[in-house]
């Protein structure tokens, strides 16, 4: 029996592949290579230049950017297992998942009632003997506090990952996301700011993590040889005695050409997209100001640039989210939880009930709600989102889904 499915008209995500990507992904057909090649090379250069980094590679996913980070960092300092990480309670569980892969244990941390990201002021208390690395994480499209996160990082000596897997094209205090820490992570999965399918990046500054990081999503390989392009004439006998010799484990983390090219055009194309996403959320937190008593808009100070991969939305005043968000997806609007973690059956299983233990992250598990205002969503759709709110708070549709 075919199931009648919930259509969206306004839904989270959004995608429209531009004449420049569909050339870019035909040219990469056209030069028969899939592999690491020119696409890539320059997305990765591209990448790393528009978040004040020097380098960036390419991973099929966000989680693989965060799984070679932690692993490079890892290796690097000799962490040894049951080492501890501080992770935000409130996250994606792949952030915190990769530190638990790698032996880890993760630490969580309460985030800010007002940002949804780590409270910098409660990451002393975790810091142990045993803690290496700190994973602050920008969610929702929003830079961390991240003055606050280095200063307990250098004092403690820990190394930073910065989770961006939510965040492009922001800046803290005129810095890019992705270039504070040791490494940062991106994702360009759907619905993403950028869009490859599946993918990821990790940046960094740091040249000898680079060539670790690289290494690590192609099996652990040596680094001078990433793709048929580094068969250099010139140092033909060095490529060859290297070019297949593992220095350490590894991963096969590769992303192809194909994702190069879209991930290339749309980095391109970037700045009327950020700026069409940055307007339909002001549009929306113009338009549901009315409704501030009983939901808690998106709120940033000054020195941070928001990039809105989604509006977060928390209900607030005795309103029922079960019962508001499904009115809003009756009505056609999609609307997600804001990424739960410590409530997860996994999580419960390894960690207990904890949520007494973290206030903020359970009341935005209970309250906490996200809707679409990517690009490709137009007044019309943002003003069925405004209607909704009305129908509910105002029209007396509250309660009634
Ligand atoms: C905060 C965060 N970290 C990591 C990831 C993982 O990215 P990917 O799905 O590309 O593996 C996501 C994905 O949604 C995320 O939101």
């Amino acid at each position: 029996m075919i199931q009648e499915q919930v259509r969206f008209k306004v839904p989270v995500g959004g995608l429209s592949i531009s004449a420049r990507g569909r050339r870019y992904v035909n040219e990469a057909l056209k030069n028969n290579r899939l592999s690491y090649g020119p696409f890539l090379r320059r997305f990765e250069e591209n990448f790393a230049r528009a978040h004040d980094c020097q380098w960036s590679i390419s991973c099929n996913s966000g989680t693989s950017a965060l799984h070679v980070a932690v692993a490079a960092l890892q290796l690097r300092g000799k962490w040894k297992p049951g080492d501890e990480v501080l992770v935000p309670a409130l996250t994606f569980v792949a952030t915190s998942n990769m530190a638990i892969l790698q032996g880890l244990k993760p630490v969580f941390v309460d985030v800010d009632p007002r940002t949804y990201n780590i409270d910098p002021a409660q990451i002393e208390r975790h810091v142990t003997r045993r803690t290496r690395l700190i994973m602050p994480v920008h969610l929702f499209g929003q830079p961390c506090e991240m003055d606050g996160v280095m200063a307990a990082a250098r004092r403690h000596r820990l190394k930073v990952v910065e989770d961006s897997a939510e965040t492009m094209f922001a800046k803290y205090r005129g810095r890019s996301v992705g270039s504070f820490g040791d490494a940062g992570c991106f994702s360009t999965y759907v619905a993403h700011i950028l869009i490859t399918g599946v993918g990821g990046l990790a940046t960094t500054n740091d040249p000898e993590l680079a060539v670790s990081l690289r290494s690590l999503v192609n099996h652990g390989r040596d680094s001078i040889y990433i793709s048929i392009d580094d068969n250099d004439k010139k140092r033909h006998a060095e490529v060859l005695a290297r070019r297949f010799r593992f220095i350490s484990m590894g991963f096969s983390y590769r992303l192809t050409e194909l994702e190069g090219a879209l991930g290339l055009a749309q980095l391109e194309e970037q700045a009327p997209l950020m700026a069409r996403r940055r307007r339909n959320a002001d549009y929306l937190l113009q338009a549901l100001k009315p409704y501030e008593e009983h939901v808690q808009l998106p709120w940033w100070p000054a020195h941070v640039q928001h990039s809105f991969m989604m509006f977060p939305i928390v209900c607030r005043g005795g309103v029922d989210k079960a019962k508001f968000t499904l009115f809003l997806e009756k009505r056609g609007i999609e609307t997600r939880d804001m990424v739960p973690l410590i409530n997860q059956p996994f999580y419960r299983k390894m960690y207990g009930n904890i949520d007494k233990k973290y206030p903020v992250a359970a009341r935005i598990n209970r309250d906490g709600f996200y809707v679409g205002c990517h690009p490709q969503l137009g007044r019309g759709q943002l003003d069925m989102i405004v209607e909704a709110f009305h129908d509910y708070f105002k029209k007396g549709g509250r309660g009634r889904a």
